[in-house]
């Protein structure tokens, strides 16, 4: 973080500048997202790329090979994604270059990112600390039976633009940080339920197109039975097509509500923080909202 890193960089026969992620076009930073299998679709990058800032590296003739991200919720905090190098360049230093380039842009902030198998080495040398496991879920949705809501549960209903100040609320107690700008723009992307007690929002979750189908994030709750009744109608939404969760649970009602509605585990990644430790952010009380699941890997 000390040392400034330079405007360029040559490795073999590359020599690679940096540019703002801005003005590259989509097809250009899908490329890059395919060459390492990830699901992104361009539509996703552009999504990100409104919600965010980044830098790409770029070859002599344009081509992009590298990208890091970075996600910034008010004055102090930030998350950092879509950190990738082109495979042929891999190993040699480029992401550690990447990476210092956008320490300069977050200097101060607490950071937090979900690390690939492949990137975590990176992250540690960078001196960023493991916190959680990140269940990766998706397959074919199934409606399923188990977990019926109890009676005094509340009301599951279909969410509208009226209720995205009590989602932002919801929101920043499970995340531990007020992320107002993203959770709107999510709105506007997304499908969403949420369970009411009277008037008030106890649970949400939304659901937006994503990679190979939809993704489910973020989902927001006090307990299993909540997430799992706010989570359901997703599940029917989309039976038959493909759906994916990111979530921290690896046991309970939810986990295997999950398994048993077509989404078994299918990788995994580790939440990493720099700064405040996931658990600084913890907010107190007797009943407090937890993240079950993220809004994605990269956004947290
Ligand atoms: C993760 C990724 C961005 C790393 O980029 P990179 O250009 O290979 O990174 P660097 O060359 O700067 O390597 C950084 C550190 O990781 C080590 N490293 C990188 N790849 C390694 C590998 N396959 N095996 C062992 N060590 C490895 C480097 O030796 C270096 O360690 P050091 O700082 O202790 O010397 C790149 O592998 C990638 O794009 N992977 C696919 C996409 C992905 O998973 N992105 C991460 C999202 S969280």
């Amino acid at each position: 973080m000390e040392l400034k890193p330079s405007e360029s960089l040559k490795i073999d026969t590359f020599s690679m500048r940096i540019d703002s992620i801005e003005g590259v076009e989509l097809d250009r930073l899908h490329a890059l997202s395919l060459s390492v299998g990830w699901p992104h679709r361009a539509e996703d990058w552009q999504f990100l790329r409104e919600s965010g800032q980044g830098f790409v590296a770029l070859d002599e003739i344009g081509r992009v090979l590298g990208s890091a991200m970075w996600f910034a919720h008010g004055a102090d905090f930030a998350t950092v994604g879509m950190v990738i190098t082109s495979p042929r360049l891999q190993t040699l230093g480029a992401g550690q270059w990447l990476m210092k380039r956008v320490f300069e842009k977050v200097a101060g902030r607490d950071l937090r990112l979900n690390a690939t198998r492949a990137a975590r080495r990176l992250y540690l040398s960078l001196d960023f600390q493991p916190e959680k496991t990140v269940y990766q879920c998706q397959g074919i949705a199934r409606v399923q039976t188990m977990g019926k809501p109890a009676n005094n549960q509340g009301d599951v209903r279909s969410l509208d633009a009226k209720d995205i100040p009590a989602a932002i609320a919801l929101d920043a107690a499970g995340f531990g940080v007020r992320r107002a700008g993203l959770i709107e723009r999510l709105f506007a992307h997304s499908t969403g339920y949420g369970l009411f007690k009277g008037d008030t929002l106890n649970a949400f979750a939304l659901c937006r197109p994503f990679g190979r189908g939809h993704v489910v994030g973020p989902v927001v709750a006090e307990n299993d039975a909540d997430a799992v009744a706010i989570v359901r109608p997703h599940v029917a939404d989309h039976s038959g097509s493909f759906l994916r969760i990111d979530t921290h649970m690896d046991n309970g009602e939810f986990a295997a509500f999950l398994s048993h509605g077509g989404m078994p585990v299918f990788d995994t990644v580790l939440t990493m923080s720099m700064g405040k430790r996931l658990t600084d952010f913890a907010v107190g009380g007797a009943i407090t909202p937890m993240t079950y699941a993220l809004a994605s890997q990269t956004l947290g």
